[in-house]
């Protein structure tokens, strides 16, 4: 199944969506038209581009059991044997957990952006991708039965029109489903810098589809974008405890005095909703140390820290006692 190949103003989007710097390790959904008897467009025009290099790694995602032997054997016959990796499944099932960060993904979704989708890039592509890196997105939007993003829509409309509209105006997008996806995309990768290099539209078939590409990314986001458990509720799944234990840095053994670190890394997701009714500027407060929290605890992964395990481990202490007791202390965000 597949008209992506044939679709006008798609290959116009996909080659400004490979302008990345050369990937020590880049992530594709390279698919397999069976109409057009072609695929795999988006890694030959990476390779043609340098993107993709005499010593890129592929990650290549296709989850329906048909095309997958298919993308492999076309990367194959570009000369990629021996540097793909197949995920023949979900992409929401992949993990990304070790190895080598992702310096670039492109994830090329056929239809709706979804909650699991949405919970993979939170779980284990914010953490995966490497300081610099690029993600480009493509998904359908306009469709009837969208329920994930209009829900989002409903509350990026509601208790946080502000983002909403700030990010409208910045990014000059406008279609209500099309802007949710990207701040859905923005809480999934909370904690993250990056600068937008735009969103392209075109059509594909019936859908409506919407394409951007986030450049530059960082550690160490704005500290007051809402998370996607704020935006999406219960529809979305609790972030999961492999968060931080799947970041590439994690590969080595933790540290003694790590494991109380990561058990509160664990209960951060719930401090909003522990919160909730309390003075908003508790929760804000709470909000900054929680991120301040996973970002120490991202760059002493990354062997970047300057605290020992016991000075971090003190420090994370203190700030629980904060969160669980907030009118104490009242200086959570301090
Ligand atoms: C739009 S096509 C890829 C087009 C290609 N990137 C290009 O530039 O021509 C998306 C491919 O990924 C697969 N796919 C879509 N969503 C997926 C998901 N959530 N998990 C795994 N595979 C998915 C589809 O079966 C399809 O073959």
């Amino acid at each position: 199944m597949g008209r992506w190949m044939a679709a006008p103003g798609k290959a116009a989007v996909r080659a400004w969506q490979v302008e990345a710097p050369a990937a020590g390790r880049a992530l594709f959904l390279p698919g397999w038209d069976e109409e057009a008897g072609d695929g795999c467009a988006c890694v030959r025009e990476a390779m043609r581009t340098g993107l993709v290099g005499p010593r890129t790694q592929v990650l290549a995602v296709e989850r329906d059991p048909v095309l997958a032997p298919r993308v492999a054997a076309c990367l194959d016959e570009l000369g990629l044997a021996g540097r793909v990796r197949m995920h023949g499944r979900e992409l929401s099932r992949l993990r990304l957990g070790t190895g080598q960060p992702l310096d670039y993904a492109f994830v090329d979704l056929l239809g709706n952006l979804d909650a699991p989708t949405a919970a993979w890039m939170r779980d284990e592509l914010a953490p995966a991708l490497s300081e610099g890196a690029t993600l480009a997105m493509t998904f359908a939007y306009g469709m009837r039965g969208n329920r994930f993003l209009a829900r989002c829509a409903d509350a990026f409309e509601g208790r946080h029109s502000g983002h909403a509209r700030q990010a409208a105006s910045h990014f000059g997008i406008h279609d209500r489903l099309a802007l949710a996806g990207l701040l859905v995309t923005m809480s999934a990768l909370r904690g993250l810098s990056f600068t937008f290099a735009g969103a392209l539209h075109y059509r594909d078939g019936v859908r409506s589809m919407v394409a951007y590409r986030l450049d530059g990314i960082r550690r160490g986001g704005p500290a007051s974008w809402p998370s996607l458990e704020e935006v999406a509720g219960d529809v979305i799944p609790h972030a999961r405890a492999s968060r931080l234990a799947g970041h590439p840095g994690a590969a080595r053994r933790p540290p003694m005095g790590m494991t109380r670190v990561e058990r509160l890394l664990r209960a951060l997701d719930d401090v909003p909703a522990t919160l909730a009714g309390r003075r908003p500027g508790h929760v804000a407060a709470a909000d900054r140390a929680a991120r301040e929290l996973r970002g120490m605890v991202a760059s002493y992964r990354e062997g970047g820290h300057d605290r020992s395990a016991a000075a971090l481990k003190a420090w994370a202490t203190r700030r629980a006692r904060g969160w669980v007791h907030p009118s104490r202390r009242g200086r959570a965000g301090a």
